[in-house]
């Protein structure tokens, strides 16, 4: 056999970067558990201050700061034998409410080395493993995994991406969160529009337990056992799933209960892992964590399920898309993303109004934009943004035949207009190629152009 020195030494390199990361993740675990970030956190140790201070046996704790200086996880100054934590160290392992703590990803690792020699029979019988087989409590390590991006993103940013979702939350609305887990991100809005009501929905009971249990005086909020393709209730304004859809068995089935309980102009918010459309897009680190994961965890509870349809966790806007148009959904659309996390939009397709088609044959050329065959226009409340004194908002619907993404709508108004950007269209669009503006100053102010560039690319303007 011929080996390559250079790509051999390549490779084993790596290899003992993998052996060292997997050895110390458990002591990672360990280190949390104990209380030793946090505490190292606070100021530079000995070891046997660290011992210390968390109550444990000096010796140890030495071999421990050890692997985790080694690791680069902690810092060591030899000059005084003492470690310490830059903040970029803490934000990471100390601090449970920093956006990137990254702690809860360690925690799930203890049960899938433990549900190993399970999942090893799995690939010999092609079975599944359910979500309440795994041991170590998982499902924790999922819940501290996500919380951090749901905490970061979900009230600042994903919700408000959504067309008019926000005023509705704000004015009270009915929502459920499907495949909600422990249900932190149910609670989050909840707390954050108490003039709706909330639901979050599980298949599995331990974790609409542990969900439950933290509720704590959020009176707009429960939790329920069920399946996403056969819960009860009708009339939603919002459903959400975080995270959930790609671990079901029957998304299709999940897809097309969601379309029938939510309201005609209801929407859907699926957020699922980040992921390109293909396996050599998604060749780097977050794919990694995420084919490794989805192989140990969401693979199996999707194949333990009616129908099977194991997606994984890197099935990719386009496939998620396809799932979403076989349950029913006809308007889909990215809204927003995170390094781990797509958020997509979708809504039921309505049919045609009498408006509308008048609009169309005033308009003269409509324009067709690849995508699905909705041709429905979809009014949306204006976009929250300073008003113009002595102006009266009056949205204006721009409407393009096919469902348009922000995207496609951007290149095509620049391409007309010039200037006109996604960040610009985005403020105002929903999805379905409907974007409504407010009128501007008539100088070069955003909304002004996006008019004018619409004009010139012929989509109907109507209201
Ligand atoms: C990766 S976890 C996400 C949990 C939570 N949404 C979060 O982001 O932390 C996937 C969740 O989907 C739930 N699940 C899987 N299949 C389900 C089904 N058919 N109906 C309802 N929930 C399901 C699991 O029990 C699990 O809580």
């Amino acid at each position: 056999m011929n080996l390559d020195e250079k790509k051999l030494e390549q490779l084993l390199g790596l290899v003992v970067n993998e052996l060292g990361a997997a050895s110390n993740a458990a002591l990672v675990v360990l280190g949390d558990r104990l209380g030793l970030f946090r505490a190292l956190a606070e100021r530079p140790m000995t070891a046997a201050e660290l011992a210390d201070r968390t109550g444990t046996h000096e010796r140890y704790v030495r071999e421990w700061l050890s692997a985790q200086a080694a690791s680069g996880f902690v810092s060591y100054e030899a000059t005084d034998d003492t470690f310490s934590m830059t903040p970029e160290q803490s934000a990471v392992f100390a601090d449970e409410d920093s956006p990137v703590a990254m702690v809860g990803g360690f925690s799930l690792l203890p049960a899938v080395y433990h549900d190993e020699p399970r999942l090893a029979d799995a690939f010999r019988t092609g079975k599944g493993l359910r979500w309440s087989d795994h041991c170590n409590c998982m499902s924790c390590g999922v819940d501290r995994f996500f919380r951090p991006g749901y905490r970061a993103h979900l009230i600042a940013e994903w919700l408000p991406a959504l067309g008019g979702v926000v005023e509705k939350l704000e004015r009270g609305a009915k929502v459920a969160d499907v495949g909600c887990g422990h249900g932190y991100s149910t609670r989050l809005m909840a707390e954050a529009f108490p003039n709706s009501e909330f639901i979050g929905i599980d298949y599995d009971d331990a974790s609409i337990g542990c969900a439950t249990a933290e509720i704590s005086g959020v009176r707009n909020l429960r939790y329920e056992v069920a399946r996403a393709q056969d819960f009860a209730g009708s009339g939603f304004d919002l459903v959400t799933m975080f995270d959930a859809l790609h671990d079901m068995g029957d998304p299709v089935g999940a897809a097309r209960h969601i379309r029938g309980a939510l309201k005609h102009d209801g929407t859907l918010m699926l957020v699922e892992p980040t992921a390109g459309d293909s396996l050599a897009d998604n060749l780097n680190p977050v794919g990694r964590v995420y084919y490794a994961g989805s192989t140990h965890i969401c693979l199996p509870t999707s194949l333990s399920q009616d129908v099977g349809l194991g997606l994984g966790a890197q099935a990719g806007e386009k496939r998620i898309a396809q799932v979403l148009r076989q349950g029913g959904f006809s308007q889909i659309a990215k809204a927003a993303g995170s390094p781990f996390n797509m958020i997509l939009e979708a809504g039921p397709c309505r049919p045609r109004t009498t408006r509308g088609a008048a609009a169309r044959s005033q308009s003269g050329r409509m324009l067709r934009t690849q995508g699905e065959n909705c041709r429905d226009r979809h009014h949306l409340p204006p976009p929250s943004r300073p008003r113009l004194a002595g102006r009266r908002p009056v949205p204006l619907v721009l409407e393009a035949a096919g469902c348009a993404r922000p995207p496609q709508m951007a290149r095509i108004l620049d391409a007309h207009g010039g200037g006109v950007t996604e960040a610009d269209l985005r403020r105002g669009l929903g999805y379905c190629g409907a974007a409504p503006v407010h009128p501007g100053d008539g100088r070069n102010h955003p909304y002004d152009r996006l008019a004018a560039a619409a004009k010139s690319a012929h989509f109907a303007a109507v209201g």
